[in-house]
């Protein structure tokens, strides 16, 4: 994402519970990767809401890169 920085060169798997929204950071600067914790505030950038639609394991984008956030695509490889 433009103006994002990279919080990281590979994908965090995470196990999601289903019925519950996740809030990715999509601006990087985050301390609680993948997700936001607030630090994006005057940046302009704001998390991207992730709803669970069953328990699994989800491959969260950490490089900020990906085409399709908040889940790895592989971009990070570039
Ligand atoms: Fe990155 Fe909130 S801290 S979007
Ligand atoms: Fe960003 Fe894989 S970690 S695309």
């Amino acid at each position: 994402m433009s103006d994002s920085i990279r919080a990281g060169d590979a994908p965090i798997a995470v196990d999601v519970t289903e019925g519950k929204r996740y809030f990715w950071c999509a601006c990087g600067k985050s301390a609680s990767q993948p997700f936001c914790d607030g630090s994006h505030k005057g940046s302009g950038i704001s998390p991207l809401a992730y709803l669970a639609l069953e328990d699994k394991k989800v491959f969260f984008c950490a490089c900020k890169q990906s085409q399709t956030p908040p889940l790895c695509d592989g971009s990070h490889k570039a």
